[in-house]
């Protein structure tokens, strides 16, 4: 079994070698130290597990070492121990990141389940990071603008929170990435992280995405289908382009977020779910809201923590680190030696408008490394396909959003038998406008 490392620091000799006797004869690896600068120096070159630590010192007060210690290496659990226990001092000890606290006289049963409880909890906490670390792959937020280090800074304070938190951003500017780091911040990481897509789904469909529902709910409606808000039970689910969500699913996803239940249409029970809401859009919904297509209550329940992310351009110091990352990955993804990019493209690159932010810059990277054979990336590469990515990006969007509506409609023509009346029940709009879609999208059977 891996020996757990315990440091003893404490300023009576004679405790000192107390303790490592009793340790050492439990098969813990111990070492000692008489004072605080010493106990300090074995910290940074030993790995240590554990520290019970005085709070008494001849060279510095225990409270102000702990929180030295934790400062510096977080990961360390540490014991407090005093011969003057007051709960004051028990009380600061914890709130600086002690784990627990013991008396002198110190009593040896007492020591050991001690150590034995706290060492339990710093097995789990190191496990859990590692699972946090090996979940958040491929999903770094690289930059160190100020920009990126403030949204960093407050993914580290919410993420662990139950709060709703809304993400603002142009396209491109990493809100999903954001979202899913709250997710694995947080106590649900284990759990699903199910993302709606708002502006993906025409109005008629949205509902039943949401929420699901039961069999004969409607014409069409063979199975029972569960909504996205019952798959991210005990999780995270992240309605993405909320702006775009129609009024009358705004009302269900509201009752949804403030009671803690769903119903599935047609049906008649109500579900309790325990689901953490976080929400984007790149639109103002302020706008939205003075245009009367997004509900002012809806908002005020969204807007709970809000998380802005700048514009690329408007943190040029991170273009050039971001653009090296995706050169690198791009470049071990498709097997080629790494390509390297000019001084005078990257001065082309911090000056560029970036209308489609890091997606855009994370795409170029990836041109770059299928289609320029030359190891050396100059301006004039650069240029060129920045030129044709621009003229594809829109009218691939539009692209998609049709796809996903055509496919929609002939399904539900499916599922009616060609029935149009039926057809256009199932999909909650009139027969003339299927008509017009149909011919529109040039479905025929
Ligand atoms: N700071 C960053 N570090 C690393 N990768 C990033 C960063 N920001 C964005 N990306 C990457 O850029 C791409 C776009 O990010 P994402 O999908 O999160 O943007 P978005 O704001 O949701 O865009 P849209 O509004 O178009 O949906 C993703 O591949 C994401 O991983
Ligand atoms: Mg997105």
């Amino acid at each position: 079994m891996n020996k757990f490392k315990i440091l003893i620091i404490d300023d009576e000799a004679k405790i000192c070698e107390l303790l490592k006797e009793i340790l050492d004869a439990e098969g813990y690896e111990t070492d000692t130290a008489l004072n605080g600068a010493d106990g300090f120096e074995k910290i940074k070159k030993d790995n240590i597990d554990l520290i019970l630590l005085d709070i008494k010192l001849p060279d510095i007060d225990g409270i102000t070492l702990l929180k030295k210690i934790k400062k510096n290496f977080s990961d360390v659990s540490v014991i407090m121990i005093s011969a003057f226990g007051t709960v004051q001092l028990a009380v600061e000890s914890l709130k600086s990141g002690a784990e627990d606290f013991l008396e002198k006289p110190l009593e040896t049963t007492r020591v050991l389940i001690t150590i034995k409880n706290v060492l339990e909890k710093y097995i789990l906490r190191k496990e859990r990071n590692l699972y946090k670390k090996e979940l958040l792959k491929g999903y770094e937020i690289i930059g160190r603008s100020e920009g990126i280090k403030k949204v960093l800074d407050l993914i580290k304070k919410i993420g662990p929170t139950n709060s709703e938190v809304l993400i603002l951003g142009e396209t491109g500017t990493g809100k999903e990435l954001v979202a899913r780091n709250l997710h694995i911040m947080s106590e649900r990481a284990g759990a699903p992280f199910i993302k709606v897509n708002c502006a993906a789904l025409p109005g008629e469909l949205i509902e039943s995405e949401l929420f699901g529902y039961e069999k004969g709910a409607f014409t069409g409606a063979f199975r029972r289908k569960l909504g996205q808000f019952e798959l991210a039970h005990r999780g995270t689910i992240f309605l993405d382009e909320i702006g775009d969500m129609p009024l009358s699913a705004q009302a269900k996803v509201l009752r949804a977020i403030e009671d803690k239940e769903i119903g599935r249409l047609g049906g008649t029970r109500s579900l309790k779910i325990d689901v953490r809401v976080i929400t984007a859009t790149n639109q103002d919904l302020n706008h939205l809201i003075k245009e009367k297509k997004f509900r002012e209550d809806l908002f005020h329940r969204i807007n709970v923590l809000k998380i802005e992310l700048p514009p690329l351009r408007q943190r040029k110091e991170d273009i050039r680190i971001l653009a090296e990352y995706f050169l690198r990955v791009a470049c071990m993804d498709n097997n080629c030696p790494l390509k390297h990019i000019t001084k005078k493209a990257y001065k082309f690159l911090e000056n560029y408008s970036w209308p489609g932010n890091v997606r855009e810059l994370k795409h170029l990277m990836n041109k770059i490394v299928i289609l320029i054979d030359e190891n050396r990336i100059d301006i004039t590469h650069i240029k060129k396909l920045i030129k044709k990515e621009r003229a594809s990006d829109m009218s691939q969007f539009k692209e998609a959003k049709q796809d996903f509506e055509r496919r929609h409609i002939i399904s539900a023509l499916e599922k009616s038998e060609w029935h149009i009346g039926k057809a256009a029940k199932i999909l909650g709009i009139d027969r003339s406008t299927l008509f017009r879609k149909m011919k529109r999208f040039g479905i025929k059977r």
